[in-house]
Parts: structure tokens; C-alpha cells; sequence
């Protein structure tokens, strides 16, 4: 059985006092909640977070991670020094990482690969340009992520995977996909983890749709069949906004 998860994505947001505030309020707001939510936020304000929802239910996830275990990577982060404050996911391959830090679907699936090693649950994104899109491509383009990032990776892990499809025109720009074409392509998504595995573990894959998710749209994109979940960028940053996405 999924249950819906959905995750803000602060990027590049916050200081740890501000991520501070956000934490007392919106812990407050969650209280009556049954909905699964989670806060992905900037390396220096994890640990704090991770102490703010001690015991609320709320998780907690990083934004980016390195696969190796260690070693002269300047500016990196290990999956064991998130494991250690006690993060319980890591966003991998979002667009604006594979836009403007070469992530590739190769580090991805390095990346996927470590972070199975241990305890984290990643979010993979995947989605496509609006030039591909309009070459008809979308639906090529995000099954030739999923192929590659997933590549040698086993089925029991994957029954933990969490994937995001945003759709790169719709993230930060306020043109959200019709609940229509978001339903699609997660279809999509499963039906590839499907043919790459089997049923049973493509059920258990939370898919979530991410791209100018707000208050005003929640509900009918949630209500989608094979949508179980939301990645919220923006409307992330404010606890009143983010608790309203959450209750959908
Ligand atoms: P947005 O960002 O909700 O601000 O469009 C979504 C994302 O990048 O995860």
C-alpha cells in the first residue's frame, strides 16, 4: 500500500533561523494531520529540522548527496554524514541539478545505488523540456532516465524508491501541468518500473508530481489515480501554503 508523501523542496532557501521559524509553526499546523509530509532543505539547516520534528512524523530531506563513502571531494556531503544527523531522505537528480551541476543519469544511479546501501529513501526526479515535449518527446525522454537511473539496482530496493515527476517547463513558473498530463506521464513511470521489474514492486513506487504545485491546484492533482504525492518547490516556503497542500 503507497501512502501519499508530499515534500516541499526549499532549494536554495532558508537560514537556519528562518528554517527555525517554519518548523514551530508548521509543526503546530500538522498536529491533526495523517497525511505523510517531509521538508527537503539546505545541508546547514538539516540538523535542526531534524530536532524540531523529532517525534511529529515529519520527515526530513536532504537535496543532493555524493556516492562515494569519502575522500577529496570538496564541497561534498556523504550518505553516512546525513545517516548520522538522522535525515530520512535526499532528493536526487532534480532538473535545475542536472541543468546547472552536470548532474548526470550516471551520478544519479551512483547516487541511488549508495543511498540503498544504507537507510535514506531518495526522490528521483525526472521530467522533461518543453522543447522535448513539444517534439513529442516527453514520454522517450523520461523512460530513458528511469532505465538509466535505475540500472542495476534491485528489485527490493526499488519498493523504496520514491520518483518525482516535474516536468521542467512547470517547475518555478507557475504553468503547472493539467492534472491530465501529470496522471500520464506518472503512468508512464510506473508502467517502465513495471516492465523493468514486475507489478508488484512498480505498486509500492510512490510517484509524485512536482512543478507550481499550490494550494489552488492540490487537490485535483492529488486526486489523480497514479499521483502519490507532490514535490513543492515555492509554495514549500511558507507553513500556512504548505500545510494547506498537505491536507489536500
Ligand atoms: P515549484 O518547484 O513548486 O516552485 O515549481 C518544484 C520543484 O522544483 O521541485
Amino acid at each position: 500500500m503507497r501512502v501519499p508523501l508530499i515534500a516541499g523542496n526549499w532549494k536554495m532557501f532558508k537560514t537556519k533561523a528562518e528554517a527555525k521559524a517554519f518548523a514551530e509553526e508548521f509543526k503546530e499546523l500538522y498536529k491533526d494531520t495523517d497525511i505523510q509530509a517531509a521538508i527537503c532543505a539546505p545541508f546547514t539547516d538539516l540538523e535542526l529540522l531534524v530536532e524540531e520534528f523529532k517525534g511529529t512524523g515529519i520527515m526530513v530531506g536532504a537535496q543532493n548527496v555524493h556516492f562515494a563513502d569519502e575522500g577529496a571531494y570538496t564541497g561534498e556531503i556523504s550518505v553516512s554524514m546525513l545517516e548520522e544527523i538522522g535525515v530520512d531522505l535526499c532528493v536526487i537528480g532534480h532538473s535545475e541539478r542536472r541543468q546547472y551541476f552536470a548532474e548526470t543519469d550516471e551520478t544519479c544511479n551512483l547516487k541511488l545505488k549508495k543511498l540503498f546501501e544504507g537507510s535514506i529513501r531518495p526522490i528521483l526526479c525526472v521530467g522533461e523540456s518543453l522543447e522535448q515535449r513539444d517534439a513529442g518527446q516527453a514520454e522517450a525522454i523520461v523512460k530513458g532516465q528511469i532505465e538509466a537511473d535505475l540500472e542495476g539496482i534491485a528489485a527490493d530496493d526499488i519498493r523504496k524508491l520514491i520518483v518525482a515527476y516535474e516536468p521542467i517547463w512547470a517547475i518555478g513558473t507557475g504553468r503547472t501541468a493539467t492534472p491530465e498530463q501529470a496522471e500520464e506521464m506518472c503512468a508512464v513511470i510506473r508502467e517502465c518500473i513495471t516492465a523493468l521489474y514486475d507489478e508488484s514492486v512498480a505498486d509500492d513506487v510512490i510517484i509524485q508530481y512536482g512543478g507550481s504545485v499550490k494550494p489552488a491546484n492540490a487537490t485535483e492533482i492529488m486526486n489523480q489515480p497514479e499521483i502519490d504525492g507532490a514535490l513543492v518547490g515555492g509554495a514549500s516556503l511558507k507553513a500556512a501554503d504548505f500545510i494547506e497542500i498537505v491536507n489536500f
